[in-house]
């Protein structure tokens, strides 16, 4: 059997940076000691100007196929976890492929939420370990802050915008060890979006459809993810037979460090093995992980041969976990010429592109005369 290797990875957060103190200047009624005491958030990126999801995991994406040296025609499949699609349909994946220049990748968008980027390198993975796939590209990327009440404390100050990515390929050596996925349907109302889909059926009336703005119940939500983040990693633990001394680096989705830090307390863990940048980016949702995946590298928290544990959970009830042993050398640096060929094969995917859509009015011209004539 094959196994997934993470061979590329890369992150791409927007440029606007929001501290705690601009939550009170817009006369919110919180400051910034509340909320980096409750949480460990100092500050969050937000994107400006309506920019697109699709725009910011399209960046990681690239950075991920550089750091991988691999060509955007390799890739067998783009997977895109998000809750924040660019719109209802065609799939934000399919934006991502063609804009890569994936030609010969299927794309989809899988959302489960905050849990979404590991529910997504499990499927990735599976895809490879059953031969399938060899080249499967795993992006992360949300904009949270499209869809917040700016008049609700309790959770406009917790979300952040951003994308990473991962490139996972075909090796011999693990890898993806063990992974779990799970779902617990009855606490869909403890944090939820509910417009924008068919339960607030508009009918064409825009009006009539339900306010797609996120409500959360925090404290419930805290309690039941510290006991689930640990009993999930528990299980990829035992199942690719590590004990917890054995595990190197804890790269938990990051909500709030108080979670974080309760869920390796109840695993046993010491503060060093655990990774946190939620201070920097708040949560961002599905991308959180791999962003935090992209900063432990460059902090050269990463090495060959590591077990690393990466745990999530969200809006559904949904979580995943997923064990993993790093079989990738760090590159110090990326080779020139890459980013001058990705730069290049992004310009031809466009021409291509246009041409393709040039040929099928041309079609359309001609099928439509020929339809005349021969009436
Ligand atoms: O990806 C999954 C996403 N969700 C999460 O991870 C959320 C998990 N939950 C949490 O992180 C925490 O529950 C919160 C950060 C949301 C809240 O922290 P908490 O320690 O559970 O506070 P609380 O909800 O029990 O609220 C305590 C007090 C309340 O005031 P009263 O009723 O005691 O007067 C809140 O209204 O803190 C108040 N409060 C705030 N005060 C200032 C809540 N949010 C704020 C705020 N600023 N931003």
């Amino acid at each position: 059997m094959a196994f997934a290797q993470i061979v590329g990875w890369g992150m791409h957060v927007p440029d606007k940076v929001v501290g705690n103190d601009a939550f009170v200047k817009m006369g919110l009624d919180t400051s910034d000691e509340w909320i980096s005491s409750r949480t460990g958030i100092h500050e969050r990126r937000f994107v400006e100007n309506g920019q697109p999801v699709s725009d910011l995991a399209v960046e990681a994406a690239k950075q991920a196929l550089q750091v991988a040296d691999a060509h955007p025609r390799d890739l067998d499949l783009v997977i895109l976890a998000t809750c924040t699609p660019d719109q209802i349909m065609p799939s934000t994946a399919s934006f991502v492929q063609h804009r890569l220049g994936a030609d010969r990748a299927g794309a989809f968008d899988l959302n489960a939420a905050c849990a979404g980027f590991v529910y997504a390198l499990a499927t990735g993975a599976a895809q490879i370990e059953s031969g399938r796939a060899k080249n499967v590209m795993v992006v992360g990327a949300d904009e949270l802050s499209n869809h917040l009440n700016w008049q609700d404390r309790t959770t406009c100050v917790l979300f952040g915008d951003g994308a990473g990515a991962v490139l996972l390929r075909a090796s011999e050596e693990p890898g993806i060890m063990a992974s779990t996925t799970g779902s617990d349907g009855s606490g869909a109302g403890l944090l939820e979006i509910r417009g924008g889909g068919t339960k607030a059926s508009s009918n064409g009336n825009a009006s009539a459809n339900g306010k797609a703005v996120l409500t959360m119940n925090g404290p419930q939500i805290f309690r039941w993810a510290t006991k689930k983040l640990s009993e999930a990693a528990t299980q990829v633990i035992e199942e690719s037979d590590l004990t917890v001394d054995q595990v190197d680096l804890f790269l938990p989705h990051q909500a709030n460090l108080r979670i974080i830090d309760s869920a390796a307390k109840r695993l046993g863990l010491p503060r060093e093995k655990v990774f946190s940048n939620v201070d920097t980016y708040g949560n961002t949702s599905a991308a959180s992980i791999p962003i935090a995946l992209c900063e432990a590298i460059s902090q050269d928290r990463v090495h060959v041969g590591d077990n690393m544990i990466l745990t999530s959970f969200g809006s559904g009830l949904s979580w995943a976990a997923l064990a993993l042993r790093w079989g990738t050398p760090i590159p110090s640096s990326v080779a020139r010429w890459t980013p001058i060929r990705l730069q290049l094969e992004t310009r031809m995917a466009g021409l291509r592109s246009a041409i393709k859509k040039r040929e099928r009015a041309v079609r359309a011209t001609i099928g439509e005369r020929l339809n005349r004539d021969g009436g």
